[in-house]
Formats: structure tokens, sequence, C-alpha cells
């Protein structure tokens, strides 16, 4: 089913009754990134995917985004649709939407998992790289951005291998709003660091990295895993930065393991 909250388009599968899990996608991808966990998920759990404000078929407005505001959405979704302890999946970007969101209002959430992500806010290089991709976009167009940004997200195998859903990824990023991604890119600029909040975090958490993620290395997440306490830390094989896209069969297994151990589904 899909919906429209607080300006944001909202896709839900599922039976309302089971156990919701609500994910955010990376960065600039919209909710079609996690079409092959929904698909296995909704049989026992309530999946509610969306488009983060600016991306997809979202509100787009006048770009000017925070962090702060993502995670304002996601809290809008969550009591809209009185989801009960979602598991709150997020990747990359999500992932940084995840961590502030756990930071102000854990109580809220039943369980999380991380996807190739980072607690620390961008560094003085970090943030020459989105004043540069603005400039790109400002001068070139989203396209070129495109091109450039996202062959770097995935395994060079999975190009090759994968090129027909590399193809589909790449040509709906291509279509996104230039106001909508230049104002991620700020909001990503402009994000806090949550680093010292890992220790806080008491609900069970999965993290889960590529084994060829060169954005956010497997060392890097392993170090987030090891700060949170009833944390279990998986390595993707054969995949890169979008876990769930280029080794979706083995993605699946470990959420269903972790889902399966922490949260009880109805069905
Ligand atoms: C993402 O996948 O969301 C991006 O790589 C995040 C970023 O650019 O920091």
């Amino acid at each position: 089913m899909e919906t429209t909250i607080n300006n944001l388009q909202v896709y839900t599968n599922g039976d309302k009754n089971n156990p919701p899990i609500i994910f955010v996608h990376g960065f600039p991808y919209d909710n079609t990134m996690w079409d092959k966990q929904v698909e296995i998920l909704k049989e026992n759990y309530y999946c509610v995917t969306y488009d983060l404000r600016g991306l997809g078929n979202s509100y787009i407005g006048d770009g000017q985004y925070t962090m702060e505001a993502f995670v304002w959405d996601l809290f809008s979704i969550i009591d809209e649709l009185e989801l009960l302890k979602p598991t709150l999946v997020g990747l990359s970007m999500g992932g940084y939407i995840a961590f502030r969101a756990i930071e102000k209002d854990q109580a809220k959430f039943g369980s999380l998992v991380l996807c190739d992500t980072r607690t620390e806010s961008d560094n003085n290089e970090g943030k020459l790289k989105r004043s540069n991709a603005i400039n790109q976009i400002n001068v070139d167009g989203v396209e070129a951005f495109v091109n450039n940004f996202v062959p770097g997200c995935f395994h060079p195998k999975t190009i090759n291998q994968n090129s027909e859903m590399y193809e589909s990824v790449l040509a709906n990023c291509k279509k996104q709003n230039a106001v909508g991604v230049k104002g991620a890119l700020i909001a990503m600029l402009s994000r806090g660091d949550t680093t010292k909040s890992l220790k806080n975090i008491k609900i069970p958490t999965l993290v889960l990295c590529g084994r060829k993620d060169t954005l956010t290395p497997p060392e890097v997440m392993e170090a987030i895993a090891k700060k949170i306490k009833k944390s279990k830390f998986v390595v993707i094989p054969k995949a890169g930065h979008m876990t769930p896209l280029e080794n979706p069969e083995f993605f699946n297994k470990n959420i269903l393991k972790f889902l399966g151990k922490n949260i009880s589904s109805k069905s």
C-alpha cells in the first residue's frame, strides 16, 4: 500500500498485526533499495519503507534539509502508522538518521540494524567533497554527479556480474531532483557526530557491512559494533557499500536470523 505522511511517500507491505520494521534508505537512492528485503520479510513482518525528503517521490520543497529534519520525518511516520517498537534498519545516510533517532529516543524502537554506515561527522576533506558535488550538480547536472558517485558504492564485480540491477539503480538515481540531492548533501555535511552515544544503545543491534565496502569499510563498522553492548557484527561477502542490493540472499538470511532471535513474529 502507498500513502502520504507529512509530505513523504510511504509504502507498507505485510500484515499490520505483525511486528513492524521501518527501513531508511541511503543516498542518492530511494525506497526501492529495500525491494529484495521486503519481498521476503513481508511474510512475517509489517514492512514500512519510504522516500526520504527530497528523494524518490517525496516532497522536495526548498532543499533546506537537516539531519534533524530527517529524524522528525522518521518519527512522524512511526507515530502516524502507530508502529509499536519497530525494528529500525538504516543504510549509510539511513544509518546517520538511525543513529540520531536512537540518540534522541531509543525507547521508540525494539531493535536496530545498521548497514554500511558510520557515526563520525564529515571531516574537512569530506566537507570539501560534498561542496564539490554541489558545484558539479550546479554546473553539469544531477546525471554527471550520479555517474561519478554511484559506481564507487558498488563492488566492481557486482557492476560486471549483475549489470542489469546496477544499470536500473543508476537510471533511477539519474532521475533524482537536483534541489533534493543538494539538500541531502548539505544535511550530511552539517550533521553531528553520534559516536559517543553508541555506549548507550541497549536494544539488540545487528551491524552489517559489505566485505568490499570502500566508503564505510568493515573495520569502521566492526569498531561501531564493539561499542554497542548487545550487538552482532556480520561481514557480507561479494558486496561493496550497497549490501541489500548486492548480496540480498546473504543479507536476508542474517536479518531473518537476527529478527527470529530478538523479535517474535506472530504468524
Ligand atoms: C549513502 O550511501 O547513503 C552515502 O554513501 C552516504 C554518504 O555519502 O555519506
